[in-house]
Parts: C-alpha cells; sequence; structure tokens
C-alpha cells in the first residue's frame, strides 16, 4: 500500500514515523511546500529502519504531486498549527485555502484515495474537503475523535490511580465524539469502561468531572506547554486510522465523517463512532446517548454548523 502524508512538520512527520514502524504500507511518501524538510525528514526516518525493523519506504519530495501518484490513502495535515491562546477555529481562514489546493492535486494524481483530514478546525476542514472534491462520504474523514478518544483515556487513567486504582493505559476503554473543538467535544462518560466495569463505579463525580474537562482543553493545554500544537498522539491517531483502512481491520473509531441523517442530523462533518475498513468509512455506528450526552452533542453539532458558515467563498 502506498501512502502520501501531506506537510512534513511535526504532525505529517510523526505520522510518517509511525507508519513506518508499524511495517504495513509498502511505501510512504511525505511531502511539503518548503525545500528540503520532507526530504530531510524522510532520510532521518529511513534511517531508523535497520534498527526499529521495517521495510517501508519513505521518500520526501519539495511539492512534487507527480511522486504522490496512485496513493490509497492520504494523510493531509496541511496549515498553520495554533498558538497558545487561539481556538482552533481561529486558523479557518488561513487553513481552508491552504487545505482546497492541497486536495485538489492530491485528487489528480490519487482520484481513487480516501483522505484522513487533521489541518484544523479539522470539522470544518473535513467538510470543506467533501464539498469540495465530491467524493464519496466514505473516502473523507476527519481525526480528532481518535485522538481525542485517547487523550480521555489517558486522563481517565489518571482519575482512576487517584481513586487508588494503578491501571493499564491499555485496559481504559473511552469514546469522545461531536467536534474536535475545546468548548464542545463530548467525552462519552455513560460508555467509558476499565476493562469492562464502568468507569461511574470506580469513580466519583469530581474525578470525572475532572478527567472530562481535562479531556476537553487536551489539545490547548499541550499548545500552553509546547508553545505550537501537539504531534505525538495526533500523528499516532492518524496512522491508527490508516491501519485500520489498510488492514481492512474494521476497527470502531470515532471519525468525522459527513452525516446524511444519522444521530438526526444533515450536511455536516463531525464526530462519530465509525467503522473504518478497506472502503474508508463503512458503517456509523448510532450509539444510545445517556443523560445530557445527547444534548451536549447537539450544542457541538451547532458550534460546528457555525465554524462551516465562515468557510464562506472557500466553499465555491
Ligand atoms: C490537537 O488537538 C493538533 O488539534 C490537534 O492537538
Amino acid at each position: 500500500m502506498k501512502v502520501t502524508v501531506v506537510g512534513a512538520g511535526n504532525v505529517g512527520a510523526t505520522a510518517a514515523n509511525v507508519l513506518a514502524t508499524k511495517g504495513f504500507a509498502s511505501e510512504v511518501v511525505l511531502i511539503d511546500i518548503k525545500e528540503g524538510l520532507s526530504e530531510g525528514k524522510a532520510m532521518d526516518i529511513m534511517q531508523t529502519a535497520h534498527m526499529l525493523n521495517f521495510d517501508t519506504k519513505v521518500t520526501g519530495v519539495t511539492n512534487n504531486y507527480a511522486a504522490t501518484a496512485g496513493s490509497q490513502v492520504v494523510v493531509i495535515t496541511s496549515g498553520i498549527p495554533r498558538k497558545p491562546g487561539m481556538s482552533r477555529e481561529d486558523l479557518i481562514g488561513t487553513n481552508a485555502k491552504i487545505v482546497k489546493s492541497v486536495v485538489d492535486q492530491i485528487i489528480a494524481h490519487s482520484p481513487d484515495a480516501i483522505l484522513i483530514i487533521i489541518s484544523n478546525p479539522m470539522d470544518a476542514m473535513t467538510y470543506l474537503t467533501l464539498k469540495d472534491s465530491k467524493l464519496p462520504r466514505n473516502r473523507i474523514l476527519g481525526q480528532g475523535g481518535m485522538l481525542d478518544s485517547s487523550r480521555f483515556r489517558y486522563f481517565l487513567a489518571q482519575a482512576l490511580k487517584k481513586a487508588g486504582y494503578d491501571a493499564s493505559m491499555t485496559d481504559i476503554d473511552g469514546m469522545v465524539i461531536g467536534g474536535h473543538s475545546d468548548k464542545t467535544m463530548v467525552p462519552l462518560v455513560s460508555l467509558a469502561t476499565y476493562k469492562g466495569i464502568p468507569v461511574t463505579q470506580l469513580l466519583n463525580q469530581e474525578l470525572i468531572t475532572e478527567a472530562v474537562e481535562q479531556t476537553k482543553v487536551g489539545g490547548a493545554t499541550l499548545t500552553k506547554l509546547l508553545g505550537t500544537s501537539a504531534w505525538y498522539a495526533p500523528g499516532a491517531a492518524a496512522a491508527a486510522m490508516v491501519e485500520a483502512i489498510a488492514l481492512d481491520a474494521k476497527k470502531l473509531i470515532p471519525s468525522c465523517v459527513y452525516l446524511d441523517g444519522e444521530y438526526g442530523e444533515k450536511d455536516l462533518c463531525i464526530g462519530v463512532p465509525v467503522i473504518l475498513g478497506k472502503n474508508g468509512m463503512e458503517k456509523i455506528v448510532e450509539v444510545k446517548l445517556e443523560g445530557d450526552e445527547k444534548a451536549k452533542f447537539e450544542e457541538s453539532v451547532a458550534a460546528a454548523r457555525n465554524t462551516n458558515s465562515k468557510l464562506g467563498d472557500a466553499l465555491k
């Protein structure tokens, strides 16, 4: 399988690195507009191949979309990252233009590719990609749910530790739906478990609320610490989605997809649980939302629609 990663910044390079070490792709092309950046990062990754025992060929190119031709999956990270104090939504004007131009060039060379969008504001960029490319919705996915769910699991582990359970991270399950946005993402407490045990049996309300709130601002917390947005978990999340598609694994991964009546919504892209396989999005799983989760999801939908309304001319 050939995979392209557009953007050799921190997130793109991490995605390429994780993809290489996982070994299921025969070829990963890293492309960037900055002369030499992709070539350098690809060479650096390849110089780990013997030590890390992988055969994936990682190549870097500057703005040469012909080299991406025939990719089966393309991860798009292009655009500016946020700085401390900025919301993801603040990036919309600049990133919409960049994402649109990238998508056009990618589709011209890889007309059958499945696209995974990471550029922020991710839900709006996924919607823009769908409208601009006119591709079927199963082939346009946004990465946010996988990342936010992984952060939720991390904060649940921290909460469990405070409650006296020093849990293995891989024993914790949790899912975040809604928009990839500090204010409106929806960590689903009702479905969160520690090895099958509902976390609500082990954590008091204070610890649960703390884990939920920390998850929601998980990206902003890292942006404050790092001076730019995070990359290890975002890159790994993209690679996990590519893996589910490449291996036709039918993994249930919350992803940003176009809704056409599911969850009672139409004409927007937002995070919901999705089965990922060789066709990209194979099925949207409609889970029963408990307590205020439904109202929170609706708030998230309203916020995503509001951000989409700012796409303006980019949608033409
Ligand atoms: C994050 O949440 C970059 O949006 C990404 O870290």
